[in-house]
């Protein structure tokens, strides 16, 4: 993407925002909450349109794509979003079914192999009789992302991947995204604000503040960089203007270790 800039109404969201996002290779897209990160991925789909500036996926403009062109370019993308969506009156089965008839596929056989194969690829192929309330956060969020991946998309955009889960299951999910890059040779754009996700699956980084670009370049280069707003970010740290909207001036955060009672 290139120049990217958006607003709604009076607030200007992205502020020129050019991002390359290498093919076969994961790119972690990093910043606060509110800071812009699912504006941006929606861009890719043209599910929002840039006020100015361009989106280019596999030789197109995403942002001046028209149907059927919209769509034949939108089955190579597949889109994990950030509140997992599962239709809860669909078995786990339909669920993942759902793109496949959705463009076309009406031979039953053919529709059960396929889905078969990504419940498979994401560990779950044991529950496509279940419904999606019989499953834990972290299996529906792999059987929405069996879903997005049902027909064989080149790009997987995930928004916020990990959210919510414990440790352990947000693992299985970042294992899962290194598989299907290196099985498939998916390239994969990761939105979070996730630092133990975001080190261990990206190639590649990207961290957005206030509408831009702050940094981008391998991941060690993050740990490298003197800018102190990444370093505010990576060590989770409040800036003195938010912690003075909790601490008011006058009271004075108390400091130092707490004692101990001794038996
Ligand atoms: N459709 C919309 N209409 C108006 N404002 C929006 C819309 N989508 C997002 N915003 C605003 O844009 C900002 C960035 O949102 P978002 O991209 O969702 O942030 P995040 O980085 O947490 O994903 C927020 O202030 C949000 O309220
Ligand atoms: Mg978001």
């Amino acid at each position: 993407m290139v120049n990217l800039h958006k607003s709604f109404g009076r607030h200007a969201v992205l502020g020129g925002v050019s991002i390359e996002f290498r093919k076969g290779k994961t790119t972690v897209v990093l910043g606060p909450s509110g800071c812009g990160k699912s504006v941006m991925l929606k861009h890719i789909v043209a599910l929002l349109h840039p006020d100015s500036g361009e989106v280019w996926f596999n030789g197109r403009r995403m942002d001046r794509l028209k149907e059927p062109e919209l769509g034949r370019a939108r089955r190579e993308i597949g889109f994990l979003f950030q509140q997992g969506a599962l239709f809860d009156s669909l078995s786990v089965f339909d669920n993942v079914a759902f793109p496949l008839r959705e463009h076309g596929w009406t031979d039953s056989r053919a529709i059960a192999e396929r889905v078969g194969q990504v419940l498979d690829q994401v560990g779950l192929a044991h529950t496509a009789k279940q419904w999606p309330t019989d499953l834990s956060g972290g299996q529906r969020k792999r059987v929405a992302l069996a879903r997005a991946i049902a027909l064989e998309p080149s790009l997987v955009l995930y928004d916020e991947p990990t959210t919510g889960l414990d440790p352990i299951r947000s693992d299985v999910i970042n294992e899962l995204i290194i598989k299907l890059k290196e099985s498939l040779g998916i390239t994969s754009i990761v939105v979070t604000h996730d630092l133990q996700s975001a080190f261990k699956v990206a190639d590649w980084m990207v961290m957005l503040h206030e509408g831009q670009v702050r940094l981008q370049g391998p991941p060690d280069s993050f740990w490298a960089s003197r800018d102190p707003i990444v370093q505010r970010f990576l060590r989770g740290e409040a800036t003195p203007e938010e912690l003075s909207a909790i601490w008011p001036t006058g009271v004075s955060r108390p400091t130092g270790t707490v004692q101990e009672d001794r038996p």
